[in-house]
């Protein structure tokens, strides 16, 4: 894998890469969930500020881990901090995405499903009422969930096998696009609709009074879901970065377009949820429950055919959203096997799918028969969640930032930040990121950490 490792062509295809990875279920399903579970605007604005000043640095200190070493997790360790107790953040980063693979593809087999059912016209063919409680009853079952599990997770092996061709990335560049499109399109219906002014509210007003501390590791451990951090996969990524590349430039690309497109996903779906009259804090199911009632709703007022066809784009893409950020999961763990343990990429690629399907399908029936099955008080699936997105992620990118900030020399981080002294404006900027990277970086995310337990 070494040996083969290539680099992208353009800053446009680093940040092509960066933002398939980045954007995904995090934003479409995941954010809109949890600013409805913590709270709305005074989450959203503690999001941006944990995004900028906490994600950001940790995303350029793994992006300068990977393209300083050329390698992997754990091969970059070996190679920058060679036979140290720093083996071991590559080894949690190989294992946490894996992890995180495991309850995302049960997500993946969610959006699978509801692409089914838009192409079978169910959302036109349903009364309305009856739409946000069908989600319900198919997560609740026991195979139909497991069905579409495997299927997303096969997909995601399927393309992994192949290696991670020119195809997906410009597939890719055309689905994003269209993505932006739809979710615009749905802004704009959304913001429309009868008593939709309530969820627009809901979104802008930032009362901090009702956050609590528990919303701080929450909006923490979300900024580096969805900027794919701690986990190893922006590493990987720039490890195929051209030295002449600007990492601050492509990072700030990346981590801009996922904060917009967060944002804008949460316009598209809260202002409907309140005009709906659900509840903004129902959890996971709320893009499933809400987006069909909304099809089915613009079919009653307007062209029936022309709901079903943006229910089904829309499905397609999340769909592809998810795959694109499944990928990258699964090359962390499929680069390390081969790379550290000398396995084919279809023996790694076989390994992690038996492993992510075995507990998929477990955190797929949490939802059902297996609900009362308890980890620390959470079902299974939120156990996961909780523990990837609150501990592992967060944990990575600690360890990360502690790499950069203390144990990479300070020469070599700088290299690594201003290509060698030649890019003036990283220049101008080094002070400051570097002392986010030492000191903000880590005291923030202990306090949050620390603050949640308290709190919650
Ligand atoms: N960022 C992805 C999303 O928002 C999830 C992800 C996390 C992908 C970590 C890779 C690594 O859906």
């Amino acid at each position: 894998m070494n040996r083969e490792r290539e680099t992208f062509g353009s800053r446009f295809a680093v940040i092509m890469a960066m933002a398939g990875s980045a954007i995904g279920l995090g934003n479409i399903w995941r954010f809109p969930y949890m600013a409805g579970r913590w709270g709305g605007g005074a989450f959203i604005a503690i999001y941006i500020v944990a995004s900028l000043l906490l994600a950001l640095p940790i995303m350029l200190s793994e992006s300068i881990i990977g393209r300083r070493s050329r390698s992997g997790t754990c091969g970059a360790m070996e190679k920058l901090a060679p036979g140290s107790g720093w083996k071991w953040l590559g080894i949690l980063t190989v294992v946490a995405p894996i992890i995180l693979m495991s309850y995302y593809s049960v997500v993946g087999g969610w959006s699978v499903e509801y692409m089914f059912k838009s192409l079978s016209f169910e959302f036109n063919n349903t009364p309305a009422e009856d739409i946000p409680g069908l989600f319900g009853t198919f997560i609740s079952s026991t195979w139909e969930p497991i069905l579409m599990h495997t299927l997303f997770l096969g997909m995601v092996a399927g393309i992994v096998l192949g290696g991670v061709k020119k195809g997906i990335e410009k597939f890719t560049k055309l689905t994003m696009p269209a993505l932006f499109v739809m979710i615009v399109a749905i802004i704009i219906y959304s913001v429309s609709l009868p008593g939709a002014g309530d969820g627009v509210r809901y979104l802008v007003k930032t009362d901090f009074s009702k956050l609590s501390a528990a919303a701080f590791p929450a909006a923490l451990g979300q900024a580096f879901f969805s900027l794919s951090l701690g986990v190893g996969t922006v590493l990987t990524y720039a490890s195929y970065v051209s030295k002449k590349e600007n990492l601050l430039a492509s990072g700030l690309g990346t981590a801009i377009s996922d904060l917009l497109f967060a944002i804008m996903a949460g316009f598209a779906i809260m202002p409907a949820v309140f005009a709906a009259g659900l509840e903004p804090g129902t959890g996971p199911g709320l893009v499933f429950e809400t987006l069909p009632f909304i099809f089915n709703k613009m079919g009653m007022s307007s062209v029936p055919w022309l709901s079903a066809v943006i229910a089904i784009v829309f499905f397609v893409a999340i769909l592809v959203a998810a795959l694109t950020s499944a990928i990258s999961m699964m090359e962390v763990g499929v680069a390390y096997l081969r790379e550290e343990k000398g396995v084919s990429r279809l023996g790694a690629v076989a390994m992690i799918f038996c492993f992510a399907w075995t507990v998929g399908a477990l955190c797929s029936l949490s939802f059902g028969s297996l609900s009362g099955v308890k980890i620390f008080g959470q079902t299974i699936f939120n156990f996961l969640d909780k523990l990837c997105s609150d501990i592992l992620l967060p944990l990575g990118g600690l360890m990360f930032s502690l790499f950069v900030g203390w144990k990479m020399t300070r020469e070599d981080v700088r290299d690594e930040f201003t290509n060698g002294g030649t890019l003036k404006a990283n220049c101008r900027i080094w002070n400051v990121f570097y002392f986010l990277v030492r000191y903000i970086c880590p005291a923030g995310i202990l306090i949050i950490f620390i603050s949640g337990f308290f709190g919650s």
